[in-house]
C-alpha cells in the first residue's frame, strides 16, 4: 500500500519577520535553517522581509554571510539538526533578498522607533509582522513591553472584526517563567501590551511530526479509543533521554536544571497529547481547551514521587556535570528527573504516568510507552497471567520515528508456547524524509495565525503549578549524594526504586528499538 497523496499547504500571506537575537545560536542553528526549508518547499510568503536585531556590530551583508556560513556547515551532515545537500541560490535569495539588520540595545526605546519606521517602509507586506524573541528569557518582558509601548502590536481588523487586515504577532521561546508566580507575572506583563491571539508561546516539541501524529493516531482511528482508559491501561511511561550533556550551556543550565528545562514544557506536552479528551474540532480553541483540562486535572506532584539525579564522570574520560564549563564544582543542579503523576479525571483516575528525562544517558530515546493490563486469565498450560509479558503500545518520537505494538503470539512448534513480538510502523518506510528541523511547522503556523500548537497563558501557569512543590523542595534542600549516576548509564538507582515501589520497572533504554 502506498502512502496517500498529500494535502498541499499554501504559502502564508506577505509579512516581515523581526528576529530579536539575530546573532544568537537559535537563529543560526534552527530559525534560519527552518526558514530556508520553508522557502524550499514553497511555504515562505512570496513577499517576505527579514529584519535582524542584535547588539553585535553587524550589517545586512555581514549578517547574511554569517548565516550562509552556518548553513554551509550543515551540508551533508546527516546527524545535524538541519540536513541539506546544498544551498540553492534561488531559495537563499528568496529568504535573504530583502533582509536588513538593526544594531541596537533591547532596552533602548529608540530601537523600537527605528523598527517602527522600518516596518512602515516595508513594501508589499501589508504591515504584517512577526516578532520572534530568540533571546535569553530575562529579555522577554522588557522587549515585549517596549514593542507594545512603541505601538507595534496595533492591528487593523476588517469591518466585522473577524480577521486582521494587518496582523502583529510575537513568538516567545522557553523558559516561560521559572515557576508559577513568575509565569503569571510574565503573562500579566505581556497581556498588558498584546492580546492572547497575538502571543505564540512556543514549545519546539510540538513541531515534531511524531508528536503531532499522536493526535492523528488517537482521533483519526476508531480502534484505539475503547482501549484508551483506566479500564485497559495499567500505566504510561514517558521518556526523554539524551546522550548529550550540557555542552556549552552550563551557565543557563546551572540555574535551570532538568526539571525546569524539560518537564513542565516538553514532557508535559507529550503527556497532554496522550491524555487529552477528543477535542470538539481541530481549531486552536478546542484543542487547547482539552489540553488545559489535562493540566488542570493533574495532581500537584508530591516531592516523595520525584527523583533527581546528576551525572558523574563516565567511561573514556567523559566529564561529570560538575566538571563542565561554567558549572559550580559543588553544583546541586539536577541533570535527571523522574516522577510519578496522577490525572484526576474519569479516563485516568488511578493510572500512574511515570516521566523521566536526563542528560548523558545510555541512549537517545524520546518515547511514550503505554502498558496495557494483562489478559484476565491465561488458558495455556503452565502459564499464569502474571508470567505473560505485557502488551505495550510504543510511540517513538525520536530518533527513530515509529509506532509499535507488542503482543503475544504462539511460538511455532508442537507445544503451545508463547512469545512476545512487535508489529511496527516506521515513518521512514512510508514517507520520504524531507529536511525538517521541527521549527518549520511552528513558524508557518505563526504566519498563518494558527495557535493550535502553542501554549495559552492558562496552560503554562497550570504546568508550573503541577511541579511547584517539587521545585520548592528541591530549591530549599540541596540534593545529597550528587553525582548519583554515571554518564552513559540508565539514570540513578532512586529512579528504579520509584518504580519498584509500585511493583513496576522502567523499560530499559538500552533495549533494541
Ligand atoms: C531544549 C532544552 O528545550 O530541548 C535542551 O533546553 C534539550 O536542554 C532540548 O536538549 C531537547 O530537544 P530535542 O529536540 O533535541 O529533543
Amino acid at each position: 500500500m502506498a502512502a496517500p497523496p498529500r494535502r498541499e499547504a499554501k504559502p502564508p500571506g506577505p509579512c516581515t519577520m523581526v528576529i530579536f537575537g539575530a546573532g544568537g545560536d537559535l537563529t543560526k542553528r534552527l530559525l534560519v535553517p527552518a526558514l530556508y526549508n520553508l522557502a524550499h518547499t514553497g511555504l515562505l510568503p512570496e513577499t517576505f522581509e527579514l529584519i535582524g536585531v542584535d547588539l553585535a556590530d553587524l550589517d545586512a551583508d555581514t549578517w547574511r554571510d554569517s548565516l550562509h556560513r552556518m548553513m554551509e556547515s550543515f551540508i551533508g551532515k546527516a546527524a545535524g539538526e538541519s540536513r541539506i545537500d546544498r544551498i540553492e541560490d534561488d531559495v537563499w535569495q528568496h529568504l535573504t533578498g530583502r533582509m536588513s539588520y538593526i544594531k541596537g540595545d533591547f532596552s533602548d526605546d529608540g530601537l523600537y522607533q527605528m523598527l517602527k519606521r522600518r516596518l512602515e517602509q516595508a513594501s508589499g507586506t501589508g504591515g504584517n509582522c512577526l516578532f520572534y524573541l530568540a533571546v535569553a528569557d530575562r529579555f522577554f518582558e522588557p522587549v515585549v513591553t517596549r514593542i507594545g509601548k512603541a505601538g507595534l502590536f496595533e492591528e487593523n481588523w476588517d469591518q466585522d472584526g473577524q480577521k486582521p487586515e494587518r496582523w502583529r504577532r510575537v513568538v516567545i521561546e522557553k523558559p516561560f517563567g521559572h515557576d508559577e508566580a513568575s509565569a503569571k507575572a510574565l503573562n500579566a506583563a505581556i497581556l498588558r501590551v498584546a492580546e492572547e491571539h497575538q502571543i505564540f508561546r512556543i514549545d519546539h516539541f510540538l513541531g515534531k511530526e511524531t508528536v503531532q501524529n499522536i493526535m492523528a493516531l488517537r482521533f483519526a482511528n476508531g480502534m484505539f479509543e475503547p482501549l484508551w482508559n483506566r479500564d485497559r491501561i495499567d500505566h504510561v511511561q514517558i521518556t526523554a533521554a539524551e546522550t548529550v550533556g550540557v555542552e556549552t550551556r552550563g551557565r543557563f543550565y546551572e540555574k535551570t536544571g532538568a526539571l525546569r528545562d524539560m518537564v513542565p514544557n516538553h514532557v508535559f506536552q507529550l503527556l497532554a497529547m496522550v491524555a487529552m479528551e477528543p477535542p470538539a474540532g481541530f481549531d486552536a480553541r478546542a484543542v487547547r481547551n482539552r489540553k488545559t483540562d489535562v493540566f488542570t486535572a493533574m495532581h500537584t506532584v508530591d516531592p516523595k514521587d520525584a527523583v533527581r539525579g546528576q551525572y558523574g564522570p563516565g567511561p573514556d574520560g567523559v566529564a561529570g556535570y560538575r566538571q563542565e564549563q561554567d558549572v559550580d564544582p559543588d553544583s546541586g543542579t539536577e541533570t535527571y528527573v523522574a516522577m510519578k503523576l496522577g490525572i484526576d479525571n474519569w479516563r485516568w483516575a488511578g493510572v500512574p504516568f511515570y516521566l523521566r528525562t536526563g542528560k548523558h544517558m545510555t541512549r537517545r530515546v524520546t518515547e511514550i510507552a503505554i502498558r496495557f493490563k494483562p489478559a484476565p486469565s491465561a488458558p495455556f498450560e503452565d502459564t499464569d497471567v502474571a508470567a505473560l509479558p505485557p502488551n505495550w503500545l510504543l510511540l517513538r518520537i525520536q530518533p527513530e520515528e515509529s509506532i509499535a505494538l507488542q503482543f503475544e503470539v504462539k511460538r511455532p512448534g508442537p507445544v503451545v508456547d508463547l512469545a512476545a513480538v512487535r508489529m511496527a510502523f516506521k515513518y521512514a518506510d512510508w514517507f520520504p524524509k524531507e529536511p525538517n528541523i521541527g521549527y518549520e511547522t511552528l513558524i508557518y503556523d505563526v504566519m498563518t495565525g494558527d495557535q493550535t500548537l502553542f501554549n495559552r497563558a492558562d496552560m503554562v501557569e497550570e504546568t508550573w503549578r503541577v511541579v511547584g512543590k517539587v521545585l520548592e523542595t528541591w530549591t530549599a534542600e540541596k540534593a545529597a549524594g550528587f553525582p548519583n549516576y554515571t554518564s552513559g548509564s540508565e539514570g540513578p538507582a532512586d529512579a528504579d526504586a520509584l518504580m519498584q515501589r509500585d511493583g513496576r520497572a522502567w523499560r530499559p533504554l538500552a533495549e533494541e528499538r
